[in-house]
C-alpha cells in the first residue's frame, strides 16, 4: 500500500513537472527555476560564435522576434540572448543536442554543433506565443528555465509523396517548415510513382515531358475514376526542375534537414513507361494513371496490375536508364543516401514473359522474386558507383543486400528486425504507427481510406522492438502518401497532430514520454497551430466508437483519451447535448430505425466533430 501511495505520490510530481511547459518533442531535461523573463521592446542579441551556419539560424531567429516588433540591438537593461558554440564538446548533447538557460535577465543558447543552436531556437520559439497577433501587449514572457536536451535518433523522417498529388515548391517548403519547428531532420521527398514522375532529369526529358501530366479526373482514387481516352488532353500535374530542387535542398539544409530522394522502381513505374515504354515487358504504350483502378488488392498482401507498371530486368536498357537518372539524382542530392523504392512490385508480366524467361533461365533465377532481388543488387551498385548509400522499401530484403543498405520497414516492423538482425540500418516506419495517410478519426466524419491509426496509437510507436540492437535502428518516419491528399491544406491536416507524436517519439527519452502530458501540450499546440493560420486534425477529441455483438444483442462502446471530458450520446435520433445522456459504460443498441450521434464536451462545450451512424452501417461494423 505505501509503495502505491508514493508511486500515485511520484506520478502527480512527475505530472506537475511536465506540465510546466508544452514543448514539443518533449526536453531530455527541464527545471523551472521560478523567474519570468519578459521582452518589452529589446532583445539584444549577442552571437558569439563565427560558425556561419549558427550565424545565419541566430539571424533566422532574429527575423522571428522582428515580427514581434522586438529590437535586437544592445539597449540598456534590455534582456539579453547569448548564442555560443562549445569550445571544448559536451559530448551528452552530440551534434544536435543544445542548452538553453532562461533568466530573469537573459537567455543563454549553447550547443556543439550549429545544429544544436537551430534545434534549441525551436525550442525557444514554442517558449513564445505562436504569432504576434496572439501576444499580450504588455512583453514577452518566458518561464526560467535551464533545459539539456538531444535527439534519441538520428534519423526523424517525414514522407510527402508528391506524386500521386502534385505540390508546388512553396507548398513542400511550407511543409519543411513545419517539420523542422518540430526537430524533424528527414523529408524524404517521394518523387516518382505511377501518377506522374517530377523531378527533371535532363538526360531523358521526357520523364516530364510525359510523364508529370496526366488527365483531370475526380472521384475515388484507385477505384472509380474512368482511365484516359486515347489523344485526352493532361492537364493534371507538374515537375520540379533541377534549380528548383536545387533551391529546395538549400533551403532544407538551413532548418537542419536533409533531403532523402525517392525513385521508386521496380514497380510504381507507370508513368516512367509512359515516357519510355520499351522499358517495360510489353513495351505497349502506356499512360500516366490519374487514379484509375489498374490494379486488384487481395486483402492477404498480394496483388495483381491490370497494367504493366514495373520497369523490365532482364533489359539492359533499364540499367542503362537508371544509370542516368541516378547519376543526376546522386549530383543533386548532398545527403548520404537515395531511396530506390522497391515497393509493390507485381512479377505477373515478368513471369509470363518468353524473353525475360529465357533471361531467368540463363542466370539461374527461379522466380520473380528472385528477380526483383536481381534488378535490387545491380540498382545498388549504380547507386553506390554514385557515392551514395542505398535504403529502400521492406521488399529489398527479399534478396542479399550490400551491408551498408539501409532498410525501410513499412509492412509492419518485421521488415526492420530482420533487418537489423542482419545488421543492416533500419528506418521503421510501419503501416501500424506511422502511416499518416490513415484517418485520423470516425469514417463517418473523415475522408474515405481504408485503413484509421488514431493519435493516440501513433503515440505507442517504439521504434526499438524487444531483442533487437538499439545501433542498428536509425530511427524512425511518418509517411504521407497523397492518394486522397489533394492539397496543402489537407496535408497538414493529415499531417498533424500525428507528427507531434512521432516527433516526440524519435526525438525524446523513451523514459519521458507520457500521454497525459503530450495530449495536454497538444492542446497547446492546437492553439498555436490555429493562431498561424494552420488547420490541423483534433479529431483526438471525438468518441472512437466500437461495436459488438454478444448474446444476439448489439452493445456500443465509446472512448476517448482527452482529460477533462465527458462524452455524451444518444440513440434516440436527438442532438447529444450537453448535460444530456452521458456515457458512463458499454450499453445496448436497440432494434428500430435510429441512428447513434455522440460527441465529447469539456466545460459545457462542444470538443471535436458530433459522429452520427446509422442503423445500417452499426449492423455493417459488427461484421467488421
Ligand atoms: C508502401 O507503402 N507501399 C511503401
Amino acid at each position: 500500500m505505501r509503495n502505491l501511495l508514493l508511486s500515485i505520490m511520484l506520478c502527480l510530481v512527475a505530472q506537475t513537472i511536465m506540465a510546466q511547459h508544452s514543448i514539443i518533442p518533449e526536453p531530455v531535461n527541464y527545471n523551472g527555476n521560478g523567474e519570468t523573463l519578459i521582452i518589452k521592446d529589446n532583445l539584444a542579441f549577442n552571437v558569439l560564435t563565427k560558425d556561419k551556419e549558427a550565424i545565419e539560424y541566430a539571424n533566422q531567429f532574429k527575423e522571428y522576434v522582428d515580427g514581434f516588433s522586438i529590437n535586437t540591438s544592445k539597449a540598456n537593461n534590455a534582456p539579453t540572448l547569448s548564442i555560443n558554440l562549445n569550445k571544448k564538446k559536451n559530448t551528452e548533447l552530440g551534434t544536435e543536442g543544445y542548452t538553453l538557460k532562461v533568466t530573469a535577465s537573459e537567455i543563454s543558447l549553447t550547443a556543439n554543433e550549429a545544429a544544436g543552436i537551430f534545434n534549441g531556437f525551436q525550442t525557444l520559439k514554442q517558449l513564445l506565443p505562436a504569432t504576434p497577433e496572439v501576444a499580450p501587449a504588455d512583453g514577452l514572457k518566458i518561464a526560467g528555465c535551464t533545459i539539456t536536451d538531444y535527439p534519441r535518433f538520428k534519423w526523424r523522417g517525414l514522407m510527402l509523396d508528391v506524386s500521386r498529388h502534385f505540390f508546388t515548391v512553396d507548398e513542400v517548403k511550407e511543409y519543411i517548415d513545419k517539420m523542422a519547428e518540430y526537430k524533424f531532420n528527414v523529408f524524404h521527398w517521394h518523387l516518382t510513382d505511377d501518377n506522374g514522375w517530377r523531378i527533371e532529369i535532363k538526360s531523358l526529358p521526357k520523364l516530364t515531358e510525359i510523364g508529370a501530366w496526366r488527365v483531370e479526373r475526380f472521384g475515388r482514387f484507385g477505384e472509380t475514376r474512368p482511365t484516359p481516352k486515347a489523344d485526352e488532353a493532361t492537364p493534371y500535374g507538374g515537375f520540379y526542375t533541377q534549380e528548383q530542387i536545387k533551391d529546395v535542398i538549400e533551403y532544407a539544409a538551413n532548418k537542419n534537414i536533409t533531403i532523402v530522394p525517392e525513385i521508386d522502381v521496380p514497380g510504381h513505374s507507370m508513368a516512367a513507361l509512359a515516357a519510355y515504354p520499351e522499358l517495360a515487358t510489353d513495351k505497349k504504350p502506356k499512360y500516366v494513371s490519374p487514379g484509375d483502378k489498374f490494379s486488384e488488392w487481395y486483402g492477404d498482401g498480394t496483388f495483381k496490375m491490370l497494367v504493366e507498371n514495373a520497369l523490365n530486368p532482364s533489359d539492359e536498357k533499364v540499367y542503362e536508364f537508371l544509370d542516368k537518372v541516378f547519376t543526376e539524382v546522386a549530383e543533386l542530392f548532398p545527403g548520404e543516401y537515395i531511396h530506390m523504392g522497391g515497393d509493390e512490385c507485381y512479377h505477373g508480366y515478368w513471369e509470363e514473359d518468353p524473353a525475360v524467361r529465357e533471361f531467368m533461365k540463363k542466370h539461374d533465377i527461379a522466380d520473380g522474386e528472385e528477380l526483383q532481388s536481381y534488378f535490387v543488387s545491380r540498382v545498388e551498385k549504380i547507386i553506390t558507383s554514385k557515392g551514395k548509400k542505398v535504403i529502400g522499401w521492406d521488399e529489398i530484403l527479399a534478396g542479399e543486400l550490400a551491408k551498408n543498405t539501409a532498410v525501410m520497414s513499412w509492412q509492419g516492423m518485421k521488415g526492420g528486425i530482420k533487418a537489423a538482425k542482419m545488421e543492416h540500418p533500419v528506418v521503421m516506419s510501419p503501416t501500424t504507427f506511422a502511416y499518416l495517410d490513415y484517418s485520423q478519426g470516425d469514417h463517418n466524419v473523415e475522408n474515405w481510406i481504408y485503413a484509421k491509426l488514431s493519435l493516440e496509437k501513433t503515440y505507442e510507436f517504439e521504434p526499438v522492438p524487444e531483442g533487437v540492437d538499439a545501433q542498428y535502428i536509425l530511427g524512425g518516419q511518418g509517411n504521407l502518401w497523397t492518394e486522397v491528399i489533394p492539397t496543402m491544406p489537407f496535408a497538414f491536416y493529415m499531417t498533424y497532430p500525428r507528427a507531434l507524436s512521432l516527433s516526440e517519439t524519435l526525438w525524446s527519452p523513451k523514459a519521458k514520454k507520457n500521454w497525459n502530458s503530450f495530449i495536454k501540450k497538444t492542446e497547446v499546440h492546437f492553439d498555436r497551430f490555429d493562431a498561424t493560420g494552420t488547420n490541423i486534425s483534433k479529431a483526438v477529441y471525438e468518441p472512437q466508437v466500437k461495436i459488438y455483438e454478444k448474446d444476439g444483442k448489439m452493445f456500443c462502446e465509446l472512448s476517448n483519451s482527452i482529460p477533462n471530458s465527458k462524452i455524451y450520446y444518444t440513440i434516440d435520433n436527438t442532438y447529444p447535448v450537453n448535460f444530456g445522456n452521458e456515457y458512463k459504460g458499454a450499453f445496448e443498441i436497440p432494434n428500430g430505425e435510429l441512428n447513434l450521434r455522440t460527441q465529447t464536451f469539456r466545460n459545457n462545450k462542444a470538443l471535436g466533430r458530433e459522429i452520427i451512424i446509422s442503423r445500417e452501417e452499426l449492423t455493417a461494423r459488427i461484421k467488421k
